[in-house]
């Protein structure tokens, strides 16, 4: 299939995505049963991802959105970054920021740090898809939907140049 003249193919059935959210949720809604964790979904990649398991979440949490400012043009470093929209106190509490894809690691490395400043209890990650080949940081990833090959992923809230972020599949750069 192509998108904005890219070709992609399958990767993820819905079904398959379906499944591997399943077993996120089961493992949180043991786990964090006693924590009434703040998940903090990374806007806007992550809206799908975090629609689909907050409806298998069966313990009582609380959810709120963030976004992580992007600078356009190639001088932007991911240190400059800001977080965006966090109108919570999060001191002492426990949170779980959800991201729809860990890559490098640098993005969900900013957001850790700056979230310390505000003293939380503990932050947990859980990402719908995670590059193993391409992470180079050294925190470690809690809940990792599924991993996938460093190549670009495109679908259930991924975008590839603004566009596919609707689709309900997941779909992989094909050379
Ligand atoms: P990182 O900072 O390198 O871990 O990249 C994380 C961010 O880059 C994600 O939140 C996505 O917004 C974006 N990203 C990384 N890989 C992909 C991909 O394969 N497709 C679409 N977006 C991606
Ligand atoms: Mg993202």
């Amino acid at each position: 299939m192509i998108i904005n003249n890219k070709k992609f193919k399958l990767l993820l059935q819905a079904s398959e995505i379906n499944s591997v959210v399943e077993e996120v949720a089961e493992r949180m809604n043991s786990s964090l049963k006693n924590e009434n964790p703040l998940f903090l979904v990374v806007l806007n990649g992550a809206f799908m991802f975090a629609a689909d398991l907050m409806k298998k979440i069966t313990i009582d949490c609380e959810l709120s959105f963030i976004k992580v400012s992007s600078y356009e043009g190639t001088s932007s470093t991911s240190s400059l970054k800001q977080i965006l929209g966090l109108e919570e106190n999060i001191e002492g509490r426990t949170i779980v920021i959800i991201e729809d894809i860990i890559d490098t690691g640098f993005t969900i490395e900013t957001i850790i740090n700056q979230l310390q400043q505000k003293k939380p209890a503990a932050i947990q990650i859980a990402t719908l898809l995670y590059k193993p080949d391409a992470f180079c940081k050294k925190f470690s990833v809690d809940y990792i939907a599924k991993s996938v090959p460093n190549e670009f992923l495109v679908g259930y809230g991924l975008d590839y140049n603004g566009r596919g972020r609707n689709l309900a599949a997941i779909y992989i750069a094909d050379k």
